[in-house]
């Protein structure tokens, strides 16, 4: 099953010309747009040995917290962060918060920010962009970014993006006509796929989801609800993350 988020979002590029890109970093945005894949997590299995703490699971695209439950448990999640700082070499990630993409096959409701790192230049791009034009916010680091997707039916949905330095508000709505599980939520910094393959998974220090919530009819989560997702590409794992204290933050360093 494809999701029709993602579909939506090739049918409008598919009638679009993208504009002649006039630098790298250009050209990079641009091949990412054209190639940006809408990716539900990427579980790996560990051998035996390997098995970390309880709660744990390793996934090649997705790092952060994740808490499950049955159709229809997760109406709303909300989650601040401080756009990061980024270095070292060409890389991109997001940082967003979302409605399933773990357990409902494809269907993912997301939304947050896109952030890219190519010769030292660093740009922010908000997430889903495309589909939707979030114009009317810009962004840079140390802006304090305040997420929050909300599901009405299991087709429609709002995304709300909030400067809470300015209190600056995006607010999109957005359709989909392949229906929500809303079985999983979760606060994720991710490595995307641009064409086939994982972009470079940037240097961006710690990112710390804070007032991370979830809620529906039966109540409300937090992060520590939930099962901690650790970043593993290659055998390595590139992520730290941490729930502790259960205090509504998730922590995740790049490491
Ligand atoms: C948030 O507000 C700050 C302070 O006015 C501004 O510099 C920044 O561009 C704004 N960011 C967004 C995402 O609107
Ligand atoms: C921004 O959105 C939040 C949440 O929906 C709302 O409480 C707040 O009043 C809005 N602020 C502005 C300036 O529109
Ligand atoms: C969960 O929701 C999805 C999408 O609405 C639906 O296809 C599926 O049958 C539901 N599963 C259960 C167990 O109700
Ligand atoms: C968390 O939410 C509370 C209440 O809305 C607010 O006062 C506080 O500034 C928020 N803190 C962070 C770090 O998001
Ligand atoms: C969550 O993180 C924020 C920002 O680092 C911090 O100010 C706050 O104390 C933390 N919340 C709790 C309950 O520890």
């Amino acid at each position: 099953m494809v999701s029709k988020f993602a579909l939506l979002s090739n049918l409008l590029l598919a009638s679009v010309a993208l504009a002649i890109p006039s630098s790298r970093l250009e050209a990079r945005l641009a091949r990412r747009r054209e190639g940006r894949q809408s990716s539900p997590i990427s579980r790996i299995e560990q051998p035996t040995s390997d098995v970390g703490p309880a709660k744990v699971e390793y996934s090649s695209n997705w790092a952060g917290a994740v808490v499950n439950g049955a159709n229809g448990t997760f109406t709303s999640v909300t989650g601040t962060f401080t756009l990061p700082t980024l270095s070292g070499g060409d890389g991109a990630a997001s940082a967003w918060v979302g409605i399933d993409g773990d357990i409902c096959g494809n269907a993912i409701l997301q939304t947050g920010i896109d952030f890219v790192i190519s010769s030292g230049v660093v740009s922010y791009e908000v997430v889903p962009r495309l589909r939707y034009d979030f114009s009317g916010i810009s962004l840079a680091a140390g802006d304090v970014i305040k997420l929050t997707v909300t599901a009405s039916s299991t087709t429609s949905s709002t995304a709300v993006i909030q400067n809470l330095s300015t209190s600056q508000n995006v607010t999109k709505f957005l359709t989909s006509s392949s229906a929500l599980c809303e079985s999983s939520a979760e606060w994720i910094v991710q490595d995307f796929e641009e064409g086939n393959s994982l972009v470079p998974f940037p240097d961006f220090g710690i990112i710390e989801f804070t007032n991370a919530s979830a809620s529906g009819p039966y109540g409300t989560y937090t992060p520590c609800d939930g099962t901690v997702i650790e970043l593993e590409q290659n055998s390595q794992v590139l992520t730290s993350v941490s729930t502790s204290g259960c205090n509504s933050n998730v922590t995740i360093q790049y490491i």
